[in-house]
């Protein structure tokens, strides 16, 4: 396995992959890699012949005051990981030549980069956009892997990529979890003993929420106040926000009436956490196709 820095390199050696007749799977990531990086990996194992895993914790998609220092790095492990299963190549560049150099220019999506999550993270999705846009440039790939915990992420993503052309197949995976029902992410490491039993709110809310749509309920209002007092339940819980919205705008749902995705994101001490499920009308699981 090749842990790669320069751009220039990453291409290189991509290109000779496809040379080769390769396939090449991208998984973009941030590392302190989890079980659903590694899913995310083992997926493209089996659908590519050349996988490659960028491990950049991309200051552009930081703000002012969030958690771009405490980010948690753990280069070593991550890179072992990587290597037990069996991933081809890390990108894995360095912040000032990456990030750096005095960048004007930058990819920017007007209308579903500001529901959700993109109302309290101004450019985030703006930074998100541009680093993912330079990975496709650099490593060129045919599949590229997201996981469905950042939904938002994964529709903003297939809208880059079916607005701006790019023949890139943009695989979405499910959420993996924790036995108890909580998404694996990186920032959880931020929780106390304590909180990690209290996060668990987010995903009975979400289960709430499919119990409602089972059961007939049909008003995405009333859908949405049981999301919220499901996450009132946990008073050390700030709510950022609690939505019922439709899978392809992302703005509220009034009547059920297609695939739609119930969403929160709280604060919880240290920690902002972010948790989604996406059903079709009948409150069955529903997966975003790629
Ligand atoms: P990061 O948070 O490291 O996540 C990398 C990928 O892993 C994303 O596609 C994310 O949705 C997925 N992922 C995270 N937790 C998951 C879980 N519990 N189950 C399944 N997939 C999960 O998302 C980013 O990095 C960045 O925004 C990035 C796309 C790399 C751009 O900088």
């Amino acid at each position: 396995m090749d842990i790669v820095t320069d751009s220039l390199d990453a291409r290189t050696a991509c290109r000779n992959a496809r040379a080769n007749n390769a396939s090449v799977g991208l998984v973009p990531t941030m590392g302190a890699l989890h079980k659903g990086h590694l899913a995310l990996i083992d997926c493209a194992k089996r659908e590519c012949d050349f996988v490659v895993v960028s491990i950049f914790v991309n200051p552009d998609q930081f703000g002012r005051g969030e958690d771009f220092d405490a980010y948690p790095r753990s280069s070593e492990q991550d890179f072992e990981l990587c290597r037990r299963h069996g991933v081809d190549m890390i990108f894995y560049p360095e912040t000032d030549t990456f990030a750096g150099g005095g960048r004007t220019v930058s990819v920017h999506e007007s209308v579903l980069s500001q529901a959700l999550c993109g109302r309290f993270r101004p450019g985030h999705f703006d930074g998100v956009l541009t680093v993912v846009t330079k990975l496709f440039n650099v490593i060129e790939p045919d599949r590229a892997y997201f996981g469905q915990k950042d939904i938002q992420q994964c529709i903003l993503i297939q809208r880059m990529v079916r607005d701006l052309q790019y023949n890139i197949q943009i695989v979405v995976l499910p959420t993996i979890r924790e036995e108890d029902g909580l998404a694996l992410s990186s920032r959880n490491a931020y929780l106390s003993a304590d909180e990690r039993v209290r996060a668990l709110v987010l995903y009975r809310g979400l289960k709430a929420v499919e119990e409602s749509l089972r059961g007939g309920v049909r008003s995405g209002t009333t859908l949405r106040r049981l999301l919220v007092e499901k996450l009132r339940e946990e008073p050390l819980v700030e709510i950022e926000y609690a939505d019922i919205v439709d899978l392809e705008t992302l703005q509220p749902v009034v009547d059920v009436s297609g695939p739609l995705v119930a969403a929160a994101c709280v604060r919880l001490g240290k920690a902002r956490l972010i948790d989604n499920s996406v059903f079709n009308k009948n409150g069955e699981a529903w997966f975003p196709a790629g």
